[in-house]
C-alpha cells in the first residue's frame, strides 16, 4: 500500500473514532427540547433599570403578565441584558424563555418583611421548617409548561444571608423562600445560570415532570444552613447534568414528601438521572431523602466528583416515613476529604408534628453502588436499616475508600442484606459475596 493511502486511510479511521466518541456523550436532556423563540421582549422596554437599587418588580410582573395575555405563537423570550436587576419575587408563566446574558443579575430585595406567602406543599402538610404557609421562592412558577430559563451564564442572586441570620436567630416567622421552585409544571429546562446565595433550597421541582437542569452552577457559602443544589420532589423524568455545586447542605436531594402528608399525598419521585455532576458541601453530595413518604425509585447516578464532604453518597429515611426507596444506581463516583463515605439509614431526619405513623416504615431495597473511589475518607460507610425493616438488596461493587489516616476505621451495618464484591475496606459479614454471584444484585424488585 503507499504511504499517502495508508495517510487517507488512518485519517478516515481516526475521524471515524472522533465522531463515534463524540457521539458516545451520554445525555439526557433530550427528555425537553430546546425552544428558539422568535417573539423577544427586554426588560428594561419595561422600564428596569440596571443599578443594583432600583427595585424592579413591577417591570417583572408586567412583563411576564405581557407575555402570559399576548400569548405568542413559540412562545416570547424575556430578555434581561448586563446589569443588576434588583426585584422582590415574580412568577414565571408558560411558553417563556428568561434569558440572562451575559453580565446579567437578577438580585433578590431582602425586604423580608414584605415578601408574599403561599399555602405549604399538600405533601409537606406545613411548612419545612415552621408550621403553616411559606414565603413564596423567589422565582415561581405553577402549573406551567414550556418554561427555559437560560442565557450565558448570568447569575440568579437570592442575597439570602438576611435570611440565615433569621434562622440562625431563630426570628424566622415562616419557612424561607426556595430561589426557584416549579410546582405541578412539566417540560422545563434550566442551563447556563448562576445562582447563588439562596435563602433556602436552590432549585426545587415538586410535582414536575420532564425538568432539565444542566450547565448550571450552585454557590452559597459552606456555613448557609439548608441551601441545598437541586431537589427533585414528587417529580418524574428529571435529569441532572454537567454542573457545579458548592453549598451548605446536600448537592442534590431526591425527595417526596414528609411522613403522613407524604403518604397521603403518594406522589412518587421516579426516573431521575444525576450525571457529570462535581461539587463541595459539609453536608452530603448525592443524597436521597430523608422525605421519602411518597416513594423514590429508579434513580441513577453516574460520574460524579466530591471535595470537602459531609458524607459523599446518602440514603436516608426515618420511621414515620413510610414510601419506599427502590432501583437506586450510583456509579463512578470520586470522592476526595469526606467524613463518610457512603451512608444508608433510617434513622435520619426529625418528623412534621406529632401525629406521625411510628408503624409506617420504609422500604428500603435494590440499590446499587459500583466503582466508588474515596481518598481522605474519614470513615467508608453506615448502612443501618431498621429492625422491622431490613434494607435488602444492597450491592456494593468495585468500592474503595481509602483512610485519612494509616488505620482505617471500618463499615459498621446492622438490619441489612445484599452483596459485596471487591470493597475494601471489606463492608460487614451481612453482605456476602456469594449474593452477587449468584446475580441476586440484578433481579431483586
Ligand atoms: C404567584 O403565584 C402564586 C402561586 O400560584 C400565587 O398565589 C400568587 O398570587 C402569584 N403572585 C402574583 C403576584 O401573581
Ligand atoms: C457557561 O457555563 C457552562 C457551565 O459551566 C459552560 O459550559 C459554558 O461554556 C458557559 N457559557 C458561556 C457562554 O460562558
Ligand atoms: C431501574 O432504574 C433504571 C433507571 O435508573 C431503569 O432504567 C430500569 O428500568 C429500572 N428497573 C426496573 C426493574 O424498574
Amino acid at each position: 500500500m503507499s504511504l499517502p493511502l495508508i495517510v487517507v486511510i488512518v485519517s478516515i479511521l481516526a475521524l471515524a473514532l472522533a465522531s463515534l466518541s463524540v457521539g458516545e456523550v451520554i445525555t439526557c436532556s433530550g427528555i425537553v427540547p430546546m425552544r428558539y423563540r422568535n417573539d423577544k421582549i427586554s426588560i428594561t422596554d419595561y422600564g428596569a433599570v440596571g443599578d443594583g437599587k432600583t427595585l424592579n418588580t413591577k417591570s417583572f410582573r408586567e412583563a411576564i403578565y405581557r407575555i402570559q395575555h399576548l400569548r405568542r405563537r413559540g412562545g416570547t423570550l424575556l430578555y434581561i441584558p448586563p446589569g443588576v436587576f434588583l426585584t422582590g419575587s415574580f412568577n414565571l408563566t408558560s411558553h417563556m424563555t428568561l434569558y440572562l446574558a451575559k453580565g446579567a443579575v437578577i438580585k433578590a430585595t431582602q425586604d423580608t418583611w414584605n415578601w408574599p406567602l403561599i399555602a405549604p406543599l399538600p405533601s409537606y402538610g406545613r411548612g419545612r421548617e415552621r408550621p403553616g404557609g411559606r414565603y413564596i421562592s423567589f422565582i415561581h412558577g405553577d402549573g406551567l409548561q414550556d418554561v427555559v430559563i437560560t442565557g450565558e451564564n448570568g447569575t440568579i442572586d437570592g442575597q439570602g444571608d438576611v435570611w440565615w441570620n433569621m434562622w440562625r436567630q431563630r426570628t424566622l416567622q415562616f419557612t424561607r423562600p426556595n430561589l426557584v421552585e416549579f410546582v405541578n409544571s412539566r417540560s422545563i429546562v434550566i442551563s447556563n445560570v448562576i445562582f447563588q446565595n439562596s435563602p433556602f433550597w436552590n432549585i426545587h421541582p415538586v410535582y414536575c415532570s420532564n425538568v432539565v437542569v444542566r450547565y448550571v452552577t450552585i454557590l452559597a457559602p459552606h456555613d448557609s444552613p439548608n441551601t441545598d443544589g437541586i431537589d427533585p420532589d414528587s417529580s418524574s423524568n428529571v435529569c441532572i447534568e454537567d454542573s457545579y455545586i458548592s453549598t451548605g447542605d446536600d448537592l442534590v436531594a431526591v425527595k417526596s414528601g414528609w411522613d403522613e402528608y407524604g403518604i397521603a399525598y403518594g406522589r412518587p419521585s421516579s426516573e431521575i438521572t444525576i450525571r457529570r455532576v462535581t461539587g463541595s458541601s459539609p453536608f452530603a453530595g448525592i443524597a436521597i431523602g430523608s422525605e421519602t413518604s411518597g416513594g423514590v425509585e429508579n434513580v441513577l447516578a453516574e460520574k460524579i466528583s466530591l471535595y470537602d464532604m459531609g458524607v459523599g453518597i446518602h440514603i436516608k429515611t426515618n420511621m414515620g416515613r413510610g414510601g419506599f426507596i427502590r432501583n437506586i444506581s450510583i456509579s463512578n463516583v470520586y470522592m476526595e476529604s469526606a467524613r463518610k463515605g457512603i451512608k444508608i439509614a433510617g434513622d435520619v431526619g426529625d418528623h412534621p408534628d406529632e401525629n406521625f405513623n411510628p408503624n409506617a416504615l420504609p422500604q428500603v431495597k435494590g440499590i446499587t453502588l459500583k466503582s466508588v473511589w474515596g481518598e481522605k475518607v474519614e470513615q467508608p460507610g453506615l448502612i443501618k436499616g431498621l429492625k422491622d425493616a431490613p434494607f435488602t438488596g444492597i450491592c456494593l461493587s468495585n468500592i474503595n475508600l481509602h483512610g485519612a489516616r494509616p488505620k482505617t476505621t471500618s463499615w459498621e451495618c446492622s438490619d441489612v442484606s445484599g452483596s459485596a464484591l471487591q470493597v475494601t475496606p471489606w463492608p460487614c459479614s451481612q453482605l456476602t459475596t456469594t449474593n452477587y454471584q449468584t446475580g441476586s444484585c440484578s433481579d431483586h424488585f
